[in-house]
């Protein structure tokens, strides 16, 4: 349980400095739209990558910690890019979608396990991210 809540810190932590960059480098008439949704998703990730972090600590377990271990945990790509709007909308689509099927994966896990609070905690998450993911589609049409 704690090494896929530590697969879910590293890949929410890639995530999280992802909408940074599209936050910061967004260009064009869609700018202030985009410039504001990215800041309010990575926001709620942060708040979720403590979330999980402390779950795991609770579990007795050690949160990873350093952005090396992050790296070599995670399931997404980093964006050395600077893609376009439409482009970083669909990149962040992408990556809710892996995001959701790892997040699945570990309620499965702790369902098994018995484990409520973390069963209680990743299902919260999950349907946050998916209100982003069904927006994020109405945007892009
Ligand atoms: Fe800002």
């Amino acid at each position: 349980m704690i090494e896929k809540l530590n697969g879910l810190v590293a890949d929410f932590t890639v995530f999280y400095q992802k909408l940074r960059h599209y936050h910061w480098n967004v260009k064009g008439k869609e700018f202030f739209k985009l410039h504001e949704k990215f800041e309010e998703i990575y926001t709620e990730v942060g708040d979720q990558i403590d979330e999980i972090a402390e779950r795991i600590v609770g579990l007795e377990g050690t949160p990873l910690h350093t952005l090396g271990h992050m790296l070599e945990n995670t399931a997404l790509n980093e964006d050395p890019d600077l893609p376009g709007g439409a482009e970083m909308v669909a990149r962040t689509v992408a990556d809710i979608e892996s995001l959701s099927a790892r997040l699945q994966d570990a309620i499965q896990a702790a369902e098994e396990a018995d484990d409520r609070p973390t069963v209680n905690l990743l299902d919260g998450i999950h349907d946050g991210l998916q209100a982003h993911l069904w927006m994020l589609k109405a945007w892009q049409g």
